[in-house]
C-alpha cells in the first residue's frame, strides 16, 4: 500500500488534510469566475449526488455528455490535493466556463473571490448522525484521511469537531447564516431523498434553467442511488484503490436517511442529542434524522 496523506493540519483552527494546508495560499487566492457554480458541503452530505444533479441540469439532462468523465474530474474539488493526481485547483484553472466547483470549506475559509464575483452556491446539508456514520465508513476505506479507530472512538472525535473540515455544527450553521446575504440555495439531503424531482426543480430554477418535466424525470432517474452505483463515472471505480479501497466499504454505501440507527448506542444517542440541542439552539436550522 502506498503512503498517502493520513494526517490533518489546521487553518484558522479548522482541521484540514495536511496537503490542503500545504497549498493553502493557492486555495485561498483561487480566482472564481462570475458564471461559476459552487457546490458546498460538509463531507458525506451527498456531494457526489449533487455534483451529478447540477452537471445534468447544466447539460439540460444530456446523459451521454454527463458520462464524459468521472464526477471528481468534471467537478473539481478545489480544497484537496491528492498525491499522484492533478490538484482540484489545476483542473479548475484549466476548465472552460461555466464551471461547477466543489468545496468542503466552512464559510469563513471560502476564497474571497467567490463573494467578489457573487457566485451562485448550492449548499447541500445532511443530518449530523447520518453524516457521522457515513464519514466513519469513508475514513475506514480512504487512504487520504486518518484511520477513524473504532466507532466508539470516532463518535467522540466527530462530536468534538476533530475531523477533516472541522465541526459539523459550525459548518451547517455558518452557511445557513450567510444564505440570505449571498446567492446561496440551501438544500437538505433528506428533502432530496423524499422528493428528488421537487428539489431538482428548485435547484434548476435557482440556476435559471427552465427544464421540462421529461428532463427532470431523466435527471431523477440517472441520479438515483441505484443508477449512480452502477455507473462507472459516478461510483468512484475510476479512483485508484490506493486512495479509496472500496472492498472495505463502497463509496456509494447505503444512501439512506436513518442508517445512523445501525451505529448509535442508546447512550451515545442521549449524549449526542444533548450536545446537539446546545449547539443548534437559536440557529433556526432544523434537520430530519428519519423520513
Ligand atoms: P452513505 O455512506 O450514508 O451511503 P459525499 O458524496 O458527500 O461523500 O457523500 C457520500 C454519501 O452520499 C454516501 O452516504 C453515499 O451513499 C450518498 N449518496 C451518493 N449518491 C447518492 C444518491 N444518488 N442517492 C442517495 N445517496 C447518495
Amino acid at each position: 500500500m502506498e503512503d498517502v496523506t493520513v494526517t490533518l493540519g489546521e487553518i484558522q483552527g479548522v482541521p484540514l488534510p495536511a496537503e490542503t494546508c500545504e497549498i493553502w495560499d493557492q486555495i485561498y487566492n483561487f480566482q472564481a469566475r462570475e458564471d461559476d457554480i459552487m457546490i458546498a458541503t460538509f463531507p458525506k452530505a451527498g456531494t457526489s449526488w449533487l455534483r451529478e444533479i447540477v452537471d445534468l441540469i447544466m447539460l439540460n439532462g444530456d446523459v451521454e455528455r454527463s458520462m464524459r468523465a468521472p464526477a471528481f474530474v468534471k467537478v473539481p474539488f478545489i480544497d484537496i490535493h491528492l498525491k499522484h493526481m492533478k490538484s482540484g485547483l489545476e483542473v479548475a484553472n484549466s476548465m472552460e466556463s461555466p464551471r461547477i466547483i466543489k468545496t468542503h470549506l466552512p464559510i469563513q475559509l471560502l476564497p474571497p473571490s467567490f463573494w467578489e464575483k457573487n457566485v451562485k452556491v448550492i449548499y447541500f446539508a445532511r443530518n449530523a448522525k447520518d453524516c457521522m456514520a457515513s464519514f466513519f465508513h469513508f475514513q475506514r476505506m480512504t487512504k487520504t484521511l486518518p484511520d477513524p479507530g473504532t466507532w466508539n472512538e470516532y463518535f467522540s472525535t466527530f462530536l468534538s469537531g476533530n475531523v477533516a473540515w472541522g465541526s459539523w455544527f459550525d459548518h451547517v450553521i455558518g452557511w445557513w447564516k450567510a444564505k440570505d446575504k449571498y446567492q446561496i440555495l440551501y438544500v437538505f439531503y433528506e428533502d432530496m431523498k423524499e422528493d428528488p424531482k421537487r428539489e431538482i426543480r428548485k435547484i434548476s430554477e435557482f440556476l435559471a434553467k427552465n427544464l421540462t418535466e421529461d428532463i427532470l424525470d431523466t435527471i431523477c432517474h440517472h441520479t438515483s442511488f441505484s443508477a449512480m452505483k452502477e455507473n462507472p463515472m459516478t461510483n468512484y471505480s475510476a479512483m485508484p484503490s490506493f486512495l479509496m479501497d472500496q472492498s472495505i466499504s463502497p463509496f456509494l454505501r447505503k444512501g439512506k436517511v436513518g442508517d445512523w440507527k445501525n451505529h448509535f448506542l442508546v447512550a451515545q444517542n442521549i449524549i449526542f442529542d444533548e450536545v446537539y440541542k446546545k449547539k443548534m439552539e437559536g440557529s433556526g436550522l432544523h434537520f430530519r434524522t428519519e423520513l
